[in-house]
């Protein structure tokens, strides 16, 4: 290779290097529409996962209710996958202690469901992080359609 034809590939080398890390901090600027989170005002554990939520990115408003079973029924939660939070994050629900790695998932995928639910409140998930790491659960995501279909998400 003559000098010239090197510095030729090394330039277009180096525009394609460059143009790399472009596209990757415009996917991860992706902004992410703000959370509102129903919780009960004395829940520990919906506040831990409010914080999980604020720490991964995430713009979060609280309404505390006490009745967070009327809430459910109006958004369309499944009674099998109830928690203790229900989350309203663009046009989807979260119900529990998702964790945030899953909610961006189902944002970027954008898939044809309502929400996805961590049902009942394992040891070890996002706000559930109480007592020895050896007690952890293993737990699954639940995604679940406006007509009641249910399929796991995520597994952890
Ligand atoms: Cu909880
Ligand atoms: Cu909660």
């Amino acid at each position: 290779m003559d000098r010239r034809s090197f510095m030729r590939s090394a330039l277009a080398a180096g525009a394609a290097v460059a143009a790399l890390p472009r596209f990757a901090a415009a996917a991860r600027t992706a902004p992410l529409p703000p959370m509102t989170v129903y919780k009960s005002a004395s829940c520990g554990c919906c506040h831990n996962w409010v914080e999980h939520a604020r720490t991964s990115g995430f713009t979060v408003k609280t309404i505390d209710t006490e009745d967070l079973p009327n809430v459910k029924r109006e958004l369309g939660v499944p009674s099998s996958l109830q928690s203790c939070h229900t989350v309203v994050v663009g046009n989807y629900l979260i119900e529990g202690h998702v964790p945030a790695a899953d909610v961006k998932r189902m944002l970027t995928e954008k898939p044809a469901i309502r929400g996805i639910a961590v049902p009942g409140m394992p040891i070890g998930a996002p706000g559930m992080e109480q007592g020895p790491v050896s007690g952890y659960q293993k737990y699954d995501v639940i995604a679940f359609t406006a007509q009641g279909r249910t399929s796991v998400f995520a597994r952890h």
